[in-house]
């Protein structure tokens, strides 16, 4: 069983593989979201991922924000397990809570924490930083009340601009309130400059833990998808997984990951997980199982250890 690890300095120990909740709700039914959630704890995983607005971006699908969040809800109810589960969710993007002003994340936290059942979110994320109208103190103090009511353990960001996560940090400090100890970009091995670069300096710089999402950059890095070839799947799109099968970065990647997996005879996920991982500042890489077929390729990252030569092959392949 894989070892707990402290996220940052929240108080938090998480393991090192954070399972994404978009599917639930979404491209994973009630019983197979609960089947999933069920093979992940067996396996000693303890980390959730999901938001409130999960998964609202498909309505033509009869997709309705709130689902995942209820899900995860009823399974910890029904499963007893509240107390063994660290629970991430976020506010920001909810079609009726969409935004970061001060009321709208005290009514949005009220609405996950009915939904997922519980008295308390351990990390809260701020999902989206899109009005920058709003000042930060704003939205830190209206986190930090959430903080000192206890209905939240721990607060982090997620997609937000290096200036605005600095100015953050600096209110926190300055006015010695509750201050960000995560930061959940989307990264991979395809997506790079998403967090290299500024946003990992300050993690870096301010002892932050970086949990990111897309790590199989939506299933690109399985290697189901191939230039020229097109899928039935609902991630077949260009912003998510079908946009990188005609980049040559993109087939220069799945050649090296090919290689890396065929000679440690491990799937191509599982490589991709592995070599995130070892990238300074991240403490546990978000991926998401639709199935718990799915599962085992993403969990067994967790045991494998990339030498130097394979992490440099792999990064040299993204560049
Ligand atoms: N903060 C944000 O703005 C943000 C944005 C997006 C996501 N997230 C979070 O990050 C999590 C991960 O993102 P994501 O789920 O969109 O993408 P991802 O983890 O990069 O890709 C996961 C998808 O890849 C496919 N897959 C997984 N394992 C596989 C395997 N062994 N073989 C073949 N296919 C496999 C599955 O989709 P199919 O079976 O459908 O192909 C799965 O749902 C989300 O669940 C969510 O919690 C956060």
């Amino acid at each position: 069983m894989t070892e707990l690890r402290p996220l940052s300095s929240s108080g938090l120990l998480v393991s090192p593989l954070c399972l994404g909740g978009n599917v639930f709700g979404w491209t994973a039914d009630k019983t197979q979201s609960f089947a999933v959630l069920d093979a992940y704890f067996a396996a000693g995983g303890n980390f959730l991922d999901t938001a409130d607005s999960y998964m609202h971006h498909f309505p033509e699908q009869g997709n309705e924000p709130g689902q995942s969040e209820t899900i995860i809800g009823e399974w910890l109810a029904t499963r007893r397990n509240r107390d063994d589960v660290v629970v991430a969710t976020k506010v920001g993007d909810h079609p009726e809570h969409m935004g970061l002003a001060a009321a709208t994340i005290k009514a949005a936290a009220e609405e996950s924490l009915r939904r997922l059942r519980t008295d308390h979110i351990d990390l809260y994320y701020t999902h989206f930083d899109r009005d920058e109208s709003i000042p930060v103190d704003e939205i830190i103090t209206a986190l930090d009340d959430l903080v000192k009511a206890g209905k939240v353990r721990a607060i982090a960001a997620s997609n937000i601009s290096p200036e605005r996560l600095s100015a953050s940090l600096a209110f926190s400090d300055r006015e010695g309130l509750s201050r960000y100890v995560a930061l959940q970009p989307p990264y991979n091995l395809v997506s790079r400059d998403t967090y290299e670069g500024a946003r990992r300096e300050i993690v870096r710089r301010e002892g932050l833990a970086c949990v990111p999402y897309f790590a199989l950059a939506s299933g690109f890095l399985t290697g189901k998808y191939r230039p020229g070839r097109t899928t039935e799947n609902v991630r077949d799109l260009p912003g998510l997984a079908g946009g990188y099968a005609d980049t040559e970065r993109g087939v220069k990647v799945l050649d090296a990951l090919e290689q890396v997996a065929t000679a440690r005879g491990v799937e191509m996920a599982t490589v991709a997980l592995a070599w995130l991982a070892r990238q300074p500042t991240v403490t546990a890489p978000i991926a998401s199982a639709r199935t718990v077929e799915q599962l085992p390729a993403l969990l067994a990252a967790q045991d494998l250890r990339l030498s130097d030569a394979e992490l440099q092959a792999l990064t040299t392949a993204s560049s």
